[in-house]
């Protein structure tokens, strides 16, 4: 029976090469979560996302999988990984898994058949063209490679190590079924479906648009079988108690509801870039200036868009995009910002995820030389774009945009290695500042990012209005502030809660809650102008960026709040004499 526990629930992705490392060899893995899952467990969250674990030759660390039922030697072994699902159950933890199933790495033994010629059992489980459509690939150039032993090209969307399944053939569909239950029957509670929109590609996998990275875009996102294959895969986690959070780039509302809602509902919740791409023009490769009226619009957009239809998946970083203080907050002003952001997502309505580091305000790194990244895309695009600038203007580009500024290892102290690793070195750079910006140092200043994180997890949970409430933009053409009101109460909300099957009390007649959220992006110290519709009421201040609201009691809330650089202050407006539970 499928029930929607996570709807007040939070995740931590751990992306394990840099998370901890456990035995010594410079590289993250499972030992090492296992030492450290009680700390995740003290951040307030409820469960685990795995980035891949399984084993890959690491073109694109782990997305290219070449075992889908094992575990990467460098990280482990499956009696560990069981360890670890064990004492994160014990902990109340859940488990949620990478389901990449677009590709595999081309070193998966399918895919060594399957290149070996046109008969045989696995000749059709890829994409196989004797003359290359005009696809480019997001990764590596052309989307096609050719292979001499077929005399034919295959497809890849991402890098050349990472061919396309062939998801039309019903064996390919079958293999993902099996994969799928080898996780569920271990007892795993869910999926991350990797760029899941694009599974289903258009029949003759025709030219597209001759526009670059984009143009046959059109020819496999959302495309014509998708709906149809990702219910078959629905029927398989019918049988368990889990969710299903898809990826899906370029994925607008409208077409996500499609996936979320409705009989044909196939997944929980959808992974949206809309809200990534601020500071840019489709990918961070093309830089603008972060804008914050952007960033409110494409947030309420969903807010507003899947209200009482479907739920949202919460996020501001992962392992695909450089660190969100460095891009829309300050890392002058690290701190305040970090919690800004905080704020501006922790309490939108969804289910939010939190990137490793993220908790403690990790920064971007700036190797000095491109041969010092590791990720793909990053050398991909170096190589390939802005050949006329010099190295230094170039090597900004990646300073901006690169992955790997997210897959720096974590900093858990000021010791040698930032505590990641006894080793010698780590397997990759560490960010310069770890002296200051780590675990330990965290642990022990109230004021901290990370006691920022575990209050307003917990203030989350604690508050139906946060979890459940309506959603309003406040002051939606302000350009320095980010408020939003969440309303809980009345009739419809109580009713709407219980059918969704949400934990909802029965209580028909709950009085109405409301909770105010501003947040300050901006160096310069700014007031807030309070809403009319706030001005006067009685509130408590139940968390700021500042800790002033601990002991802070009712109050009459201000026509303005003021704030410093960056900062947020969340209100929760006392009972109203009247009764608006009607
Ligand atoms: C997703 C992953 C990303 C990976 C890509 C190809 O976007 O999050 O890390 O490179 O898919 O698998
Ligand atoms: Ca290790």
């Amino acid at each position: 029976m499928r029930t929607e526990w996570y709807k007040e629930d939070s995740f931590y992705q751990i992306w394990i090469r840099s998370f901890k490392d456990g035995n010594g060899d410079g590289i993250g893995d499972l030992k090492g979560v296992l030492e450290k899952l009680e700390y995740v467990k003290s951040l307030g969250v409820d469960g685990i996302w795995f980035s891949p674990i399984y084993p890959s030759p690491n073109a694109d660390y782990g997305y290219d999988i070449s075992d889908y039922c094992g575990i990467h030697p460098d990280y482990g072994t499956m009696d560990e990984f069981r360890e670890v699902l064990l004492k994160a159950h014990e902990l109340g933890l859940k488990v949620v898994m990478d389901l990449v199933i677009n590709h595999t790495s081309d070193e998966h033994p399918w895919f060594k058949e399957s290149r070996k010629s046109r008969t045989g059992p696995y000749a059709d489980y890829y994409h196989w063209k004797d003359r290359p459509n005009n696809w480019d690939s997001f990764f590596e150039g052309k989307a096609w490679t050719y292979c001499p032993e077929r005399d034919q090209y295959y497809l890849h969307l991402f890098s050349v190590k990472q061919p396309d399944l062939n998801m039309d053939n019903p064996e390919v569909r079958e293999e993902v079924k099996r994969i799928m239950r080898f996780w569920l029957d271990m007892g795993v509670d869910g999926f991350r479906e990797d760029v899941i929109t694009y599974i289903s590609k258009r029949e003759g996998l025709p030219d597209g648009w001759p526009v670059p990275i984009l143009g046959a875009m059109h020819h496999y996102k959302d495309g014509p079988h998708i709906h149809e294959y990702l219910r078959e895969f629905r029927a398989v986690t019918d049988d368990y108690d889990v969710f299903q959070v898809g990826e899906g780039p370029m994925t607008w509302l409208r077409t996500a509801k499609s996936y979320l809602t409705g009989p044909g509902k196939s997944l929980d919740m959808m992974i949206s870039f809309d809200h990534m791409v601020c500071d840019c023009l489709f990918t961070e490769y093309i830089p603008l200036p972060f804008s914050l009226l952007r960033y409110k619009r494409a947030l309420s957009r969903w807010q507003y868009g899947l209200a009482g239809k479907a739920w949202n998946a919460l996020y501001i970083e992962n392992h695909d995009h450089p660190r969100v203080i460095s891009r829309y907050g300050s890392e002058e002003y690290r701190k305040e910002s970090g919690k800004t952001l905080a704020a501006s997502y922790l309490f939108l309505q969804g289910t939010p995820f939190i990137y490793q580091g993220q908790e403690i305000g990790m920064t971007n790194i700036r190797l000095p030389d491109i041969n010092d990244y590791a990720d793909v895309s990053t050398r991909h695009n170096f190589s390939t774009y802005h050949l006329k600038k010099t190295i230094e203007e170039r090597m900004e580009y990646i300073y901006r945009s690169s992955r790997d500024s997210a897959r720096t290892p974590l900093q858990w102290s000021g010791g040698k290695n930032a505590g990641f690793t006894d080793a010698e070195t780590a397997w990759f750079a560490i960010n310069g500042n770890f002296a200051e910006v780590n675990v330990e140092e965290e642990e022990k200043d109230p004021l901290s990012i990370l006691h920022f994180y575990r209050e307003a997890l917990a203030l989350r949970k604690r508050e139906k209005a946060l979890l459940y409430g309506k959603y309003r933009l406040l002051s939606p053409l302000d350009r320095h502030f980010f408020a939003y009101e969440r309303t809980y109460g009345g009739e419809k909300e109580a009713s709407r809660e219980n059918s969704a099957d949400a934990g909802g009390t029965g209580d028909r007649r709950a009085a109405e809650e409301q909770i105010l959220v501003v947040c300050h992006f901006g160096r310069e110290p700014g007031t807030f102008r309070v809403p009319r519709s706030w001005r006067g009421r009685k509130a408590r201040l139940i968390l700021d960026t500042e800790n002033r609201h601990t002991g802070a009691g009712e109050e009459t809330l201000p026509d303005k709040l003021s704030f410093g650089a960056y900062g947020a202050q969340v209100y929760k407006a006392c009972a109203r004499e009247e009764n608006h539970g009607k």
